[in-house]
């Protein structure tokens, strides 16, 4: 089973995001799967010119000469897409919403109504790669994902797929806080993410009991509210000390 993430942070290595990658797919490999891992801001992605040639000069190809042809085949050919973002304005980042438009030319430009009636295009090939989601936001509670839960889902059901697991963290910042304080609460929230890998290999899905303890705050809202605020009072007044 190929596993392959997309990672739509432009902090590449050293976002959030990738923290929860890094414990995924470290559970994923030691259930067999093979890994990739994308950071999309280090392609050439330009975006949709919204000109339909993928559909009708040269089908299911894009007409820009970009990353996105070698980017679109490893979508095209893994079991398993991962689209990894962080929350930008309520939504995935501008990266990973260029990238997911010229994803495009895996459809075919004609009309089908689905079960419930409304229309989708049919897909180009026989299959297409369930979809994982994994996201991070700077405000602690879980509901800043309202938008993303519905977002992936329609586009699970645009490219007749479905998807297998969603993993969203509030506060995602914490993940990378060195205070010793922390460290056994941030270990215990990457050992479920690493669960959550080899769930997905193994089962195809999350189990309830790691859904829950993945829902959990790492720590309580108002604890990192405050360590936020505190930690954006000294990194103002450093700055106001150098002007
Ligand atoms: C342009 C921009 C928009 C953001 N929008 C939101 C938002 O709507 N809600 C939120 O909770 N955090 C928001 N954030 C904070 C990021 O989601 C947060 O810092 C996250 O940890 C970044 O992940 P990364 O390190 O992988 O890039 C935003 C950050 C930026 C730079």
């Amino acid at each position: 089973m190929k596993i392959t993430v997309f990672n739509g942070s432009p902090r590449a290595e050293k976002g959030n995001t990738h923290i929860m990658v890094e414990e995924f797919l470290s559970g994923a490999k030691e259930a067999g799967a093979e890994t990739e891992n994308i950071f999309l801001v280090k392609n050439n992605i330009k975006h949709c010119l919204g000109c339909y040639n993928c559909w009708i000069q040269t089908p299911g190809e894009c007409i820009i000469k970009d990353d996105m042809k070698e980017l679109l085949s490893k979508f095209i050919e893994t079991d398993i897409v991962v689209f990894a973002t962080p929350l930008y304005v309520d939504n995935v980042s501008g990266i990973m919403k260029n990238f997911m438009d010229r994803l495009i030319p895996v459809l075919d430009p004609y009309f089908k109504k689905d079960e419930n009636g409304e229309c989708r295009h049919t897909n180009r090939y026989n299959k297409s790669p369930k979809i994982v989601v994994i996201s991070n936001s700077g405000f602690p509670e879980q509901s800043h994902f309202q938008v993303l839960q519905l977002l992936f889902r329609r586009i699970a059901k645009n490219m007749q797929s479905e998807v297998i697991g969603e993993i969203y963290r509030g506060g995602g910042p914490i993940l990378g806080n060195k205070m010793l304080l922390l460290t056994p609460f941030i270990h215990n929230y990457k050992k479920c993410l690493h669960k959550a890998g080899k769930e997905i290999v193994e089962n195809l899905k999350l189990s309830d009991e790691t859904i829950q303890k993945l829902e959990k705050p790492i720590i309580p809202d108002e604890q990192y509210i405050s360590g936020a605020n505190k930690s954006w009072d000294k990194t103002l007044a450093k700055i106001k000390d150098k002007l």
